[in-house]
């Protein structure tokens, strides 16, 4: 290992007076005179003015209770100083997040803005370099596992499991129990024990033997024949937490004889060229499913996270339909118009933002720039460096076997059980002992895996190996056994297990090999073909595509806070402790509510974990019976899939509708109280809660939600608020007085970590007191000077295997401290103004959604629409009414800008959102654009046929690319595309009148400008 664990300040990679956004005070680049004059615009006083609509009641104590802005260079010692705290050492964890050597790809495609600060390529026409990105991930892995399609990523092995779980019931009727051996992670089933309560899945977990380590097939047999029908799959790992190589052939066949599916865990390092074999191959058919973690494929542990779940299914002759069933995005192959070869995401028909509450998940933000990194890992690593780095942890853990078995008392607790780069250790001393001896020195020797042993007196030490550990760890290893256990006797030593042939890889993966230098500039011109919010206002409403700052990337990667294991022992996770802590604390102080938790990892996740605690309030209370989810029309798709996926499945019993009832808008969009009122009146006793989200995605403030809170508590209901539009309040709004209970925060949204090219996300939830108790995970508390973890009592278990995605809590983290208590009122106020702006300088163009709240205030974002004489000009051009409207988001790439979000939540809106970032000449820029297209749209409807013309390729084929579906393919060299005919950059700063000439050339109009000279 090589790390950094000096005090010392690392070089910032990048010159931040070089940028303007990344230097401006609170990161809003507007001037003085620019928020004057855009107030004046508006008829705004100044920036508490903009909140005026809004019951003062609710307002926030002034100053907030957090600590003032710290300076830039102030910020980076503070940050080096935290990272510091942290002490790495060698490590023998592993454990299911084991740590390999990071390639050199890594840090450079992590640098690159315009593939890191993208959005998900929902306009796969200006996003090829995020797409191809993702198909290099898919194909890799297809490489290596054997299966055909691999999807985009979901949050982290334990999830990856439970969706799999889930997808196994789907395609299996009448099943509702699956088989998860015991010798799966620990924290992985206390993730599904936390998922499935409340549920209709079962899930029933075999011990394993404790004389082998292993599952016995027949143990497995046993139990399934006592489930009998009703068993959908049997989970399995191939290494499993003991470190013994399971019998994958025969669980996957006995799955294959009860006609249920196969799950298998992997760890995709492992099935490399000499590695272990691939899950296509187990058994007499290969497993059904694989799930698996990833994230040392492509960094360090980093405390746990971001992580990166592995989902891969079957599609080929004999199955072609299962992946239909299976959660989370896939990307495939497709061609433009005019037959270019591209990218495109396909089979979005089964995700929550169209399919609500019948999605195959609630999942919305992935983990794709994990994914991105790991393809760009692998690439790296190439054949021949896989296989190296799979080998060298092999051969470490067979020789340190052999060696640390040589000490009087020590032995392999299960010596006839193949292993590959793990293995447990029977000590003469405890485990806690040794490893307590072991940090003594310097030395993080293992983990303490004696409670996954049935009758282990304690002493059961787990060693992981891989090519991260040096030469000098293994002997300093080696030196601390000789210590603690005295000489090695060759004679006693314990000869592992050889590992049977039918347990090994026998074909290549065949993998290229390109040098580190052409992978760099092939990654980088792939960036060229996004864009980022760097160069101008990404408009995307909903998803506040605002500034990510340059700082947060570089604290989040300081090796004290990335080399660190989730599992080190507290003392030794001081500063990442910290983090946690304060930004726990300061998520108290900006939502005004009682409770924090820093577990979940999207903003679904964390609504998940918002229903989750309200089942677990109802039930500590007796009332089981309350089985109503109360949800607005107008909400995102991931409120309805997860109320489902939390239990609260729609459906009619004996007359009566239980799930999901909707909830209707009134003439402004907001909720209806008439019909609320009258479904609280029918269903009270039955209501575990409401989710709203406010500001709605309309972009306007729910003005009457603290009383429809007040009828629901009433009602004995609870309050969930989706947080998603948190960069219009935050700061000004208490939302515990506004009667919130739970409420989670898009880290990725107003908290400025980078969206990633679709992930990963983060969300902090905040809880009123309520639900504290409840809490997933451990809080931090401070005790003198110390962090310790503590479990809420009646906490109702864990929702990610580790601490969430810490990587994101320090980026959120250096954000905040950088804002301090000013900063945060500043940046919302802000981001409402600059909406505010761009609306006045549109409101004569184009009519505003909803039609009947044009005297409703908006807020951070707003929805236009065309005039009905232009929508009937565009029909008789050609054009359906249903494609007009993404058609003129087409538009938007042709100007250099990303297109609004089109169609949702008002099926022909466009809502913009374009953020704090922005200065006034931006705006104004932006605003023009807007404005011409209007224009250019109303004197050439046609131009929406051809559009867009300057992105790499033309309009993407998406039903083709659905209908010949093709989601992998060997990857031999790296794949070329074509490049931007007119990069972005040249776009947003060319002459508009220019621009609009060349976009009608490109469509082929003669254009008026043209005929006139
Ligand atoms: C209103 C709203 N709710 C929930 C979500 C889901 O958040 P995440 O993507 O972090 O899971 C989003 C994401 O776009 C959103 O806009």
């Amino acid at each position: 290992m090589n790390t950094q664990t000096e005090n010392e300040i690392v070089p910032l990679q990048y010159d931040p007076d070089a940028l303007p956004r990344e230097k401006a005070r609170h990161y809003i680049p507007a001037s003085d005179e620019d928020i004057a004059g855009m107030l004046k615009t508006i008829g705004a006083k100044d920036l508490k003015d903009l909140f005026r609509h809004i019951d003062p009641n609710l307002s926030m104590p002034d100053p907030l209770p957090l600590p003032e802005e710290l300076g830039y260079d102030e910020l980076r010692e503070h940050l080096v100083a935290i990272a510091a705290k942290n002490r790495i050492l060698p490590s023998f964890v592993g454990d299911g997040l084991p740590q390999y050597r990071v390639p050199e790809i890594v840090g450079h495609v992590s640098a690159l803005r315009n593939l890191t600060t993208s959005y998900t390529p929902y306009q796969p026409e200006r996003s090829q370099g995020t797409l191809m990105t993702h198909w290099l991930y898919q194909c890799a892995l297809s490489q290596l596992t054997g299966f055909e399609a691999i999807n985009l990523s979901l949050y982290d092995r334990a999830t990856a499991l439970f969706e799999a779980i889930s997808c196994a019931l789907r395609l299996t009727r009448g099943t509702d129990t699956v088989i998860v051996t015991q010798s799966v992670f620990p924290g992985d089933l206390e993730v599904i024990r936390s998922l499935i309560e409340d549920t209709r899945i079962r899930v029933i977990e075999v011990p394993c033997d404790p004389a082998t380590g292993r599952t016995s097939p027949e143990a497995v047999r046993a139990q399934a024949n006592e489930i009998g029908g009703r068993l959908a799959a049997i989970a399995f790992p191939q290494v499993n937490a003991l470190g013994v190589l399971e019998d994958v052939d025969g669980l996957t066949d006995l799955a294959e004889e009860l006609k249920v599916k196969s799950v298998a865990i992997i760890d995709p390092m492992l099935l490399a060229t000499e590695g272990l074999k691939p899950p296509a191959q187990f058994g007499k058919s290969g497993a059904n499913m694989f799930v698996g973690e990833a994230q040392h494929l492509a960094i360090a542990p980093t405390f746990g996270g971001p992580g990166l779940g592995i989902f891969g299914v079957r599609h080929n002759a004999k199955t072609r339909t299962d992946i239909r069933a299976t959660p989370g995005r896939y990307v495939g192959r497709a061609r433009d118009l005019d037959g270019r070869e591209c990218l495109v995401m396909v089979l979005s028909t089964r995700e929550q933002h169209i399919r609500r509450e019948k999605a195959t998940s609630n999942i919305c933000s992935n983990q794709a720039f994990l994914a991105t990194l790991a393809g760009a890992a692998i690439l790296e690593r190439g054949e021949k460096g896989m296989t190296a780095a799979c080998r060298t942890g092999m051969e470490r853990a067979q020789k340190a076997a052999a060696r640390l078995t040589a000490h009087e008392g020590v032995a392999l607790a299960f010596p006839d059980s193949p292993f590959f780069n793990e293995f447990v250790l029977t000590l003469p001393i405890s485990a806690d002992d040794c490893i307590a001896a072991g940090r003594e020195l310097g030395l993080h020797t293992g983990v303490n895996v004696s409670s996954r042993i049935k009758g282990s007196k304690g002493n059961h030490l787990k060693l992981s190996f891989s090519d991260w550990q040096s030469d000098q760890d293994l002997q300093a290893l080696f030196a601390f056994f000789a210590d603690a256990f005295g000489p090695e006797k060759q004679n006693q030593a314990n000869t592992p297990a050889p590992i049977p042939q039918t347990l090994l890889r026998t074909d290549p993966v065949g993998l290229p090999n390109p040098s580190l230098e052409e992978l760099k500039t092939y990654y980088s011109e792939l960036a060229e073909l996004n864009i980022s919010p760097d160069e101008g206002c990404y408009p995307l409403g909903s998803c506040t595509m605002k500034y990510n700052p340059y700082i947060n990337d570089y604290a989040a990667g300081l090796s004290g806070f990335t080399d660190l294991h989730p599992q080190a022992h507290p003392d030794d996770a001081q500063g990442s402790l910290e983090i946690l802590y304060r930004i726990q604390e300061w998520f108290k102080g900006i939502t005004g509510l009682a409770g924090v938790t820093t577990q979940p990892v999207a903003g679904a996740q964390g609504e998940l974990v918002g229903l989750k605690l309200f089942q677990a309030y109802h039930r500590a209370r007796g009332e089981t019976g309350r089985d109503i989810i109360l949800i607005p029309r107008s909400a995102h798709g991931t409120n309805f899939a997860t109320a489902t996926m939390a239990g609260f499945e729609s459906k009619t019993s004996s007359g009566q509708a239980a799930g999901i009832v909707l909830l209707d808008a009134d003439e402004t969009g907001q909720v209806e109280m008439a019909s609320l009122r009258e479904k609280i009146e029918t269903l009270g006793p039955r209501i575990s809660g409401i989710m709203i989200t406010n500001p709605n995605t309309g972009g306007i403030f729910e003005a009457r939600f603290r009383e429809i809170a007040e009828l629901i508590h009433d009602a004995g209901g609870l309050v969930y608020m989706d947080g998603a539009n948190m960069n219009a309040i935050a700061g000004w709004i208490d939302l515990g007085t506004m009667g919130v209970d739970a409420v989670h925060n898009n880290l990725h949204k107003t908290w400025t970590i980078p969206h990633g090219g679709g992930g990963p996300g983060d969300a902090i939830v905040a809880v009123s007191d309520k639900l504290v108790d409840f809490l997933p995970g451990a809080q931090i508390a401070k005790e003198g000077e110390r962090y310790v973890p503590v479990i809420p009592k009646n906490s109702i278990g864990s929702v990610h295997r580790h601490w969430g995605n810490f990587g994101h809590k320090v980026r959120a983290y250096t954000y905040l401290a950088r804002l301090g208590r000013e900063g945060i009122k500043r940046m919302s106020a802000m981001a409402v103004l600059s909406s505010r702006y761009v609306a006045k300088q549109l409101d004569e163009t184009f009519p505003f959604l909803p039609p009947k709240a044009g005297e409703v205030p908006r807020m951070h974002e707003f929805i236009i629409t065309l005039p009905e004489s232009l929508f009937k000009k565009i029909e008789d051009a050609g054009i359906p009414r249903a494609n007009i409207i993404p058609r003129v988001g087409k538009l938007f790439l042709d100007f250099g800008y990303h297109a609004p979000t089109v169609a949702f939540p008002e099926v022909f809106g466009l809502m913009i959102e374009p953020t704090e970032s922005y200065t006034q000449a931006e705006l104004d820029r932006f605003s023009q654009t807007v404005r011409d297209i209007a224009r250019l749209i109303d004197d050439h409807p046609e131009v929406l046929k051809t559009a867009p013309h300057f992105t790499p390729i033309d309009r993407v084929d998406e039903v083709a690319a659905n209908r010949e579906l093709l989601v992998s393919e060997p990857i031999r060299d790296l794949p070329r595309g074509p490049g931007n005919r007119i990069p972005p950059r040249e776009l947003v700063e060319m002459d508009l009148t220019k621009l609009r000439e060349k976009i009608l050339e490109a469509a082929g109009i003669k254009s008026a400008a043209a005929t006139n000279s």
